[in-house]
């Protein structure tokens, strides 16, 4: 059983409960992914599974056999950081930076949903790509907590990468 972390195949734990979290942390020493809750309510632990978005903490890593997890440490690469990394330093997104890998992987999975057209709770129009308004940002980042005061730069971070991608009208605040 194999598992592609950050593009390089690695093997699954022979015990089936490890959870994906402990399995990035513990066996693949990546510790961007954090450990805040786990069980399922903040978000840090979150990571892009084939380009979804997951909570690692709640996801058992032998379910993941030949799949694709990307996280924080796969973002950048030898040119730079992630756009959005980069906006993150730019708007002061983190403070504490704990929830920060998870906020950025969280974002991008969403950026990706909102293109897809998959409407949230705040969405008025049901069909074709969601525009990336503030309150859409606020509504499906929801899962990710910040707790420290750096959540209306996260909120200036995501919008700035992505609204062009999805045709927001909306200049950045
Ligand atoms: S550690 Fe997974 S949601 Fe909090
Ligand atoms: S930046 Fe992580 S809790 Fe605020």
């Amino acid at each position: 059983m194999s598992i592609i972390v950050n593009g390089l195949p690695s093997t699954l734990p022979q015990d089936p409960r490890v959870s994906l979290l402990d399995f990035l942390r513990e066996y693949q020493h990546l510790p961007g992914t954090k450990k805040g809750c786990n069980q399922g309510a903040c978000g840090a632990c979150t990571v892009l599974v084939d380009g979804e978005r997951i909570l690692s903490c709640l996801a058992l890593a032998v379910q993941y056999d030949g799949r694709q997890v990307t996280t924080i440490e796969g973002l950048g690469d030898d040119q730079g950081l992630h756009p959005l990394q980069q906006a993150f330093i730019d708007h002061d997104g983190f403070q504490c930076g704990y929830c920060t890998p998870g906020q950025i992987c969280s974002a991008i999975g969403m950026a990706a949903e909102a293109r897809r057209g998959v409407p949230s709770h705040v969405s008025a129009d049901l069909t074709g790509a969601a525009t990336l308004t503030r309150e859409e940002v606020q509504e499906r980042m929801s899962g990710n907590l910040c707790r420290c005061g750096a959540h209306n730069g996260i909120v200036d971070a995501i919008r700035e990468t992505f609204t062009e991608d999805t045709g927001a009208s909306e200049t950045v605040a």
